[in-house]
C-alpha cells in the first residue's frame, strides 16, 4: 500500500507544472486498473469452440469438403461427439449430431439460431432472401410464415388437398396399367409429387409449361448445390473456373420469363372478372396477388392484421413459388420410395401392413382419407421411415449472435448443420438404430416427430420447423397406403427383397440412389381404373 501511495505520489509531483500531463497520468491511473479487469472477466468467460479436426491456416478443413454430407458429418460425430466444428475457409461451422444439443439450438436458444445461412448461388436465386425459407429470422420473415400456414399451407386450400387425391387416383390406375411387369415406381412418384404442386402452385389449367418449369427448376437445384470458392473465401470472388456467374444469371432470367407470364395471366384474369372476382378454384398465384403490391415497393409491418402486415413484390411472389415447388416436391417424393422400398425390403412388415389395410378398410375399394387414423401399423411404417430417411437430412440454420453451448463458443454467423439423420440413428436413443423396425412406435412413449422430441426431427423443430408438414404428410400417407393396399409388390428378375439396394445420394434432399423398380399385381375386387 505505501509502495502504490510513493508511486501515486510520484506520477503527480513529476507532472505538477503541466496540466496536460498530469490529466493524462490521471487517465492512465484509471483506465488501466478498468482495462485489466475487463480482460479479466473476459478471459474469465473465454470458451473455446467445440472439438474438431485441425485444418490448416487460411482454408481451414476445406480438405474435407467432401465429407459434408450427412453420412460423413455422421461418420465425424462418431469421432468428435454431439457437436462440433469445422472451419471452411473462413466460415465456422458448427455440426449438432445429438438429440441433447439439437434442443438447445432448436428450442431453448432458437431465437439465435433461426438465421439462414446462404450462398452466392442461393442468395442470387432466390432475388436476396426474398422468399420465406431463406429469409433471416425477423419482421419479413414472421409475416410471410403466417402468409405461409394460414394461406397456402392451410388445410382450407381445398384445392391442394384435392389435388393429392386426384394424383393418387392417377398413379394407382398407372400402375394397374401395366400390372404384372416392372414398373419405375421412382419415376411415378416424383411425378405425383410434382403434379401435386404444380397444380396447387399455379392451378389445373396451366400443365403445359410443366416441362420447362421442371427443367428450370432441375437447374436451380444444379447451382444451389455447386461448389463456389468464394463462398468461404470472399476475397476469390472473381476465380469462377466453372463460368458458375453466368449460369446464375441465366437461370434467374429463365424463371423470370416463366413466373412472370403465369402472373401477367392471373392478373388479366382477374381483371376480366366483374369486382375483381376470381375463380372459384384459387391457385397460390391467386392468394399471393392477393398481397401484391402492383408497383410500389414491397413492404412488412408488425401488424396482427395480415392484409395490412405485408405487401408483396414481384420478386417475393416467384421466390415463395421457388420455396413451394422446392419445399414439397423431392422431399415428399423420396419419403414416399423409400417407404415402399424398406417395405418390399421387410416381406414380414408388408404382409402385416396389407392385413391390417384388408380388415380396416376391405377389399372393395381404395384407401380414403377417413381411414388413415384406423391405421396404426401402416403409420408406424411411416414413422419408421422417416426416422431413417429424413428427406432433409441436414437442417441448416446460422447465428444471428455469438452463442454458448455446451460450455463451447459458437461464433456469430456460424453455419450451423442440424443432422437429422445421425440423430434418428443416435444408438443412445433408438435401438438397433439402423434397422427398419416399424414396431418400436407402437411402445408407450416413443419419440413422435411434431417437433418436442429432439430424437426424431424429419419436419424440424421449433421456429423453423416445416410449414408443409400437414399436406406434405397427407400426400405421402395417401399415396403409400393405396399403393400398398392396391397391389402386391415383387422385385423384378427374381431379385431377392434382402438384394435391394437402400443407398441413398446427398443434395438438398437424400433419395435413393437408384430409382425403385417394383412389380404391381393388382389385389383388390373393385376396378382400379
Ligand atoms: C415429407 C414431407 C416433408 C418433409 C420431411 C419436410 C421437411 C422439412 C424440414 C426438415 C425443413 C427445415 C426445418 C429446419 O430448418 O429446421 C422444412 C422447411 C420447409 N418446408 Fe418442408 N418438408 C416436407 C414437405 C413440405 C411441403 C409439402 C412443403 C410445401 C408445400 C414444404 C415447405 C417447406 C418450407 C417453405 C420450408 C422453410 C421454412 C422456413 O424456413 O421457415 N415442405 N421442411
Amino acid at each position: 500500500m505505501q509502495q502504490l501511495h510513493s508511486f501515486v505520489d510520484s506520477l503527480l509531483v513529476s507532472s505538477k507544472d503541466d496540466p496536460t500531463k498530469l490529466f493524462s497520468r490521471l487517465l492512465f491511473l484509471f483506465i488501466a486498473p478498468v482495462a485489466a479487469l475487463l480482460l479479466i472477466i473476459r478471459w474469465a468467460r473465454w470458451k473455446p469452440y467445440p472439438p474438431g479436426p485441425t485444418g490448416l491456416p487460411l482454408i481451414g478443413n476445406m480438405m474435407m469438403m467432401d465429407q459434408l454430407t450427412h453420412r460423413g458429418l455422421a461418420r465425424l460425430a462418431k469421432r468428435y461427439g454431439g457437436l462440433f466444428h469445422l472451419k471452411m475457409g473462413f466460415v465456422h461451422m458448427i455440426v449438432v449430431s445429438s438429440p441433447d444439443e439439437a434442443r438447445q439450438v432448436l428450442q431453448a436458444q432458437d431465437h439465435i439460431f433461426s438465421n439462414r445461412p446462404a450462398t452466392i448461388a442461393i442468395s442470387y436465386l432466390t432475388y436476396d432472401r426474398a422468399d420465406m425459407a431463406f429469409a433471416h429470422y425477423g419482421p419479413f420473415w414472421r409475416q410471410m410464415r403466417k402468409l405461409c400456414v394460414m394461406r397456402l399451407f392451410s388445410r382450407k386450400r381445398a384445392e391442394s388437398w384435392q389435388s393429392v387425391r386426384d394424383e393418387t387416383d392417377h398413379i394407382v390406375r398407372a400402375m394397374a396399367s401395366r400390372a404384372g411387369s416392372p414398373v419405375n415406381v421412382g419415376e411415378h412418384v416424383f411425378n405425383l409429387t410434382k403434379n401435386v404442386i404444380y397444380r396447387a402452385a399455379f392451378g389445373s389449367s396451366s400443365s403445359e409449361g410443366q416441362e420447362e418449369f421442371i427443367a428450370i427448376l432441375q437447374e436451380f437445384s444444379k447451382l444451389f448445390g455447386a461448389f463456389n470458392i468464394a463462398d468461404f473465401i470472399p476475397c476469390l470472388w472473381w476465380v469462377d473456373p466453372n463460368g458458375l456467374n453466368s449460369r446464375l444469371v441465366k437461370a434467374r432470367a429463365a424463371l423470370d420469363r416463366f413466373i412472370d407470364n403465369i402472373i401477367d395471366g392471373h392478373i388479366s384474369y382477374k381483371k376480366k372478372k366483374p369486382n375483381g372476382v376470381v375463380k372459384a378454384e384459387e391457385d397460390m398465384v391467386d392468394d399471393l396477388l392477393n398481397f401484391y403490391s402492383g408497383d410500389e415497393m414491397g413492404k412488412v409491418s408488425e401488424s396482427d392484421d395480415l392484409q395490412n402486415a405485408i405487401k408483396l413484390t414481384r420478386d417475393n411472389i416467384k421466390a415463395i413459388i421457388m420455396d413451394v415447388m422446392f419445399g414439397g416436391t423431392e422431399t415428399v417424393a423420396s419419403a414416399i420410395e423409400w417407404a415402399m422400398a424398406e417395405l418390399i425390403r421387410s416381406p414380414d412388415d408388408l404382409k402385416r401392413v396389407q392385413k391390417e389395410l384388408e380388415d380396416k378398410v376391405g377389399l372393395t375399394r381404395r384407401v380414403d382419407e377417413s381411414d388413415l387414423d384406423k391405421l396404426t401399423y401402416f403409420r408406424c411404417c411411416v414413422k419408421e421411415t422417416l426416422r431413417l430417411h429424413p428427406p432433409i437430412p441436414l437442417l441448416l440454420h446460422e447465428t444471428a449472435q455469438e452463442a454458448v453451448v455446451g460450455g463451447y463458443r459458437i461464433p456469430k454467423q456460424a453455419r450451423v448443420m442440424i443432422n437429422a439423420f445421425a440423430i434418428g440413428r443416435d444408438p443412445n436413443s433408438w435401438s438397433d438404430p439402423d434397422s427398419f423396425k416399424p414396431c418400436r412406435f407402437l411402445n408407450e412413449g416413443v419419440p413422435d416427430f411434431k417437433g418436442g422430441n429432439f430424437e426424431f426431427i424429419p419436419f424440424g423443430s421449433g421456429r423453423r420447423s416445416c410449414p408443409g408438414m400437414q399436406l406434405g404428410l397427407y400426400a405421402l400417407e395417401m399415396c403409400v397406403a393405396n399403393l400398398l393396399h392396391s397391389f402386391t409388390w415383387d422385385l423384378p428378375d427374381g431379385m431377392k427383397p434382402s438384394e435391394l439396394s437402400m443407398d441413398d445420394i446427398f443434395g438438398l434432399t437424400a433419395p435413393r440412389a437408384s430409382r425403385l423398380i417394383a412389380v404391381p399385381t393388382p389385389r383388390l375386387s373393385c376396378p382400379l381404373y
